[in-house]
């Protein structure tokens, strides 16, 4: 597979909300994806500590706080920001053309 054929088309840059999180559910992907700046951020929506979806969290900078234990991620590394989350969050590479929001779902975020 190449990596072009894994990009995985989300949804428009337009859908994606200021300082909140928009869920995408796409083939087996149910991801949150997030505008930090002028940059698009995609990570799994899933919490890594239990049934949270971070899509539902609140942003503060590069930070998503779950909102089921208050656990937090940075939305750009992936990297926990607070416990009770202990393991990280899964990071998408992000490609924007046209407009319309691609994850490559073999590859991490650039940090
Ligand atoms: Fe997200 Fe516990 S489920 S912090």
């Amino acid at each position: 597979m190449t990596p072009a054929n894994r990009l995985l088309p989300l949804c428009d840059t337009a859908d994606v909300p200021v300082d909140e999180g928009l869920q995408v559910a796409v083939d087996d992907f149910v991801v949150a994806v997030f505008k930090i700046g002028d940059r698009y951020c995609v990570i799994d929506d899933q919490c890594t500590h239990g049934p949270g979806l971070l899509s539902e969290g609140d942003v503060d900078g590069e930070i998503v706080e779950c909102n089921f234990h208050h656990g937090a991620f940075n939305i750009r590394t992936g990297e926990v920001a607070a416990p009770p989350c202990m393991v990280p969050i899964r990071t998408y590479h992000v490609e924007v053309r046209d407009g319309r929001i691609y994850i490559d779902t073999e590859r991490p975020a650039e940090p």
